[in-house]
């Protein structure tokens, strides 16, 4: 499986994504993930991501194209994906698709996950996340059992930082300008698939399901 997972900030990405991994075994590649360990690593690449990160703004082309070229370029590079997260811009999605050109692969679809704003301030809102497993909670409509503790490992939930009102606001005017263009690029390259994202989360994955076994 080869998949980009397109939507705004909070319609649940990285919640199917995971999904994903479970059902067809193609490994998650989430560039949110891999800068907020970078940035919890204080690496140069965290030092540099931190400052846009924080103000909701996105990290600049060449870190984020650096961190996939690593994992999906030279010998070892990944065959299968699911992408999360990326690509952001327009930028970003035809490096995607020079770098796939070059290993002789291609993108077999990108889903997107339609949910409208107020739901996604209110997911946003309480979304708790696994330190050590990053399994995703939310307080509202999938908490753990035990409040503050990971039902699937033990470890502590916390609250992303860049998930507090005012960096919120700005990921969405982020999403706005840049990231919603690649639904007309996607859908120009005859890839687009869209979901409703405000079903149910198993509702939702029972149509990844579908669009899965139609991937040539
Ligand atoms: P990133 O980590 O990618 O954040 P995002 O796109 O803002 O997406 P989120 O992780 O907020 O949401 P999601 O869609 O995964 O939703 P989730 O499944 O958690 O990026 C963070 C930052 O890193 C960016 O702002 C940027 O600075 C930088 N960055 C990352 N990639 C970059 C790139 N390519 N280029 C440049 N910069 C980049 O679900 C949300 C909540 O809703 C959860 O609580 C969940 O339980 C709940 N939920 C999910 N589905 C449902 C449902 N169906 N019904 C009810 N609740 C649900």
């Amino acid at each position: 499986m080869r998949v980009v997972m397109l939507g705004a900030p909070g319609s649940g990405k990285g919640t199917q994504a995971k999904q994903l991994v479970q059902a067809y075994g193609a490994p998650q590649l989430s560039t949110g993930d891999l800068l907020r360990a970078a940035v919890k690593a204080a690496s140069p690449i965290g030092l540099r991501a931190k400052a846009a990160m924080d103000a909701g703004k996105l990290v600049s082309d060449d870190i984020v194209l650096g961190l996939i070229e690593e994992r999906l370029g030279g010998p070892d590079g990944l065959h299968e994906f699911i992408l999360d997260g990326f690509p952001r811009n327009l930028a970003q999605a035809e490096a995607l698709e020079t770098l796939l050109g070059r290993l002789s692969l291609s993108l077999q679809a990108a889903i997107l996950i339609d949910v409208s704003a107020e739901e996604l301030k209110r997911r946003i809102a309480g979304r708790r996340t696994c330190r050590d497993c990053g399994a995703i909670y939310n307080v509202y409509t999938a908490p753990s059992a035990r409040e503050g503790v990971c039902d699937a490992c033990g470890g502590e939930t916390y609250q992303r930082s860049d998930d507090n009102e005012s960096t919120v606001a700005q990921r969405l005017a982020t999403y706005a300008a840049e990231t919603a263009p690649l639904v007309e690029f996607y859908r120009a390259a005859g890839k687009l698939h869209t979901v409703d994202g405000e079903q149910p989360v198993d509702t939702i994955f029972v149509e990844l399901r579908k669009i899965a076994k139609v991937l040539s």
